[in-house]
């Protein structure tokens, strides 16, 4: 069987097609698709199964199985000692796999990896090859972080754990081999050539053979592999999309301007939930994991402020209290502004036409902004009532009542929906001591968490008269 098949891939989105075409289907760029050779999947165990490559003709060796036959074991992963890593990448890291972690220049990646090759060297031989600094720097770095000399990690954990300072991809795979390391990352993906090209580090070309490359070796070999990439201003990671679709997972590390806590969220994962996140705090230390991260999203105010509703928002699968703030301001041109940040801008319009209509406030004339706390992106209709009710209290400088938090979907016909999970909200309200919950009333528990009072509405106007 061939090594490698042939793909068209548009420079521009990222789109793969399977034949050339003068014009991309997905983003209409003309003249932007690019012959790109993916590796197929070796002979690592269940690579077949997973690699999109492998579905084509069989050869004599590749046998169907009945389904019944093909064993249901987990994967195994090997932990990164790091709770809130792990719980983004499903469990650990799986044999095999490839991860993309991706971010601003800068946010943490390389400290978080080293970190997480401290711990997992200690279960498996690590290879960490830099591009990006000399051996000397990244010593300084490790001993500041404690990574490598710490006592309890002992001569023997000190071997396992390999620094390379290398950029030529099949040298850094020569030593991996050498090693037998089992896991190898890679800092950054930016730095790396292979000889196979005459393309300069960092260019498309480059940066995609160089994953394949990476991808193929993590494949035949069972060795895992953990890239980083640079993510440009546009917000992908430099080099083309396709490498999130070479990957198994992609990781991106994300912070609200400023702010010393990280987030990292899997956009993509084969071995767990997508959309998980994990949360950190960048310290003189390093990172240090936040495992109970609803804390940090609240502005704690003394008393309370007018603009600001505080929500239960589900997060892969853990829920995080938020705060929703809003601002309502004569508009100061023609056309009112409605901005938002962490919140799409249409859920918003949509908001404000079923306030004007169910509610009998309108917000004409109204610059009307909305911000999460703490640069979280929400993606959930859950904060549809306190996106509302924030702005409302905003628009007529009234306060919420203290201690009260909310969750809802709104329908256009001005109805409140329940959303998943709404007990489990409930809880992680009333272990941070609120005191009164606006709910669909379907969201209502038969017995409310302790020390939480639970309304129940199914109109806009039942939830404007709870909550004022
Ligand atoms: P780094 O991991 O180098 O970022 P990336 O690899 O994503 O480019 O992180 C660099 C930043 O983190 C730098 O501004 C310094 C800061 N930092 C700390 O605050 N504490 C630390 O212990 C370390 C190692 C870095
Ligand atoms: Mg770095």
């Amino acid at each position: 069987m061939s090594k490698v098949r042939a793909v068209f891939v548009c420079n521009e989105c990222g789109e793969e097609s399977l034949k050339w075409q003068g014009q991309c289907p997905s983003c209409g760029e003309w003249n932007s698709l690019r012959s790109f050779q993916m590796p197929r999947s070796g002979g690592a165990p269940g690579a077949a199964a997973r690699s999109p490559g492998s579905r084509g003709r069989g050869t004599g060796a590749t046998l169907s199985r009945s389904l019944t036959e093909l064993s249901v074991e987990e994967e195994p992963r090997v932990s990164t000692g790091i709770g809130e890593l792990d719980r983004v990448l499903g469990g650990g890291i799986v044999a095999g796999s490839v991860i993309l972690l991706g971010g601003d220049p800068g946010i943490g990646k390389s400290t978080l990896l080293l970190q997480a090759s401290d711990a997992l060297s200690r279960s498996v031989v690590t290879l960490y090859a830099t591009g990006e600094e000399s051996l000397r720097q990244v010593s300084l770095r490790a001993r500041r972080l404690g990574v490598g000399g710490a006592a309890d990690n002992g001569p023997e954990a000190r071997e396992r754990l390999q620094m390379l300072a290398e950029t030529h991809v099949e040298d850094v795979l020569e030593e991996a081999a050498r090693r037998s390391a089992r896991l190898v990352v890679i800092d950054s993906i930016q730095t790396m050539y292979t000889s196979t090209l005459e393309a300069s580090p960092g260019t498309t070309s480059q940066v995609r053979e160089s994953a394949a490359k990476l991808v193929n070796y993590a494949k035949t070999t069972g060795t895992a592999v953990l890239i980083i990439g640079h993510v440009t201003k546009e917000g992908v990671i430099a080099g083309p999309r396709i490498l999130e679709h070479m990957v198994d997972t992609v990781l991106y590390f994300e912070s609200d301007a400023g702010s010393r806590y990280r987030m990292i969220r899997a956009v993509k994962n084969r071995f767990g939930a997508a959309n998980e996140m994990g949360v950190f705090a960048m310290t003189e230390g390093g990172l240090k994991e936040v495992k109970n991260p609803s804390s940090i999203f609240l502005s704690r105010h003394p008393s309370p402020v007018p603009g600001s509703a505080v929500t239960v928002v589900r997060e892969g699968t853990r829920p995080l209290l938020i705060e929703v703030q809003a601002l309502v301001d004569d508009a100061q041109g023609l056309n009112a502004r409605r901005v938002t940040l962490g919140l799409e801008q249409n859920r918003l319009a949509l908001l404000l036409a079923v306030l004007h209509r169910h509610g009998g406030v309108s917000s004409a004339g109204q610059d009307v902004f909305v911000n999460v706390v703490g640069g979280v992106r929400i993606a959930e209709t859950a904060a549809d009532l306190p996106t509302l009710l924030a702005v409302l209290s905003s628009l007529r400088s009234r306060p919420l009542v203290q201690g009260l938090v909310c969750f809802g979907e709104v329908g256009l016909a001005g109805e409140i929906r329940p959303v998943p999970y709404g007990e489990e909200r409930l809880r992680e309200a009333a272990k941070h001591g609120f005191a009164r919950a606006v709910v669909a009333r379907a969201n209502v528990p038969r017995k409310p968490p302790e020390g939480l009072e639970v309304v129940g509405v199914e109109r806009l106007g039942e939830a404007l008269e709870a909550v004022f």
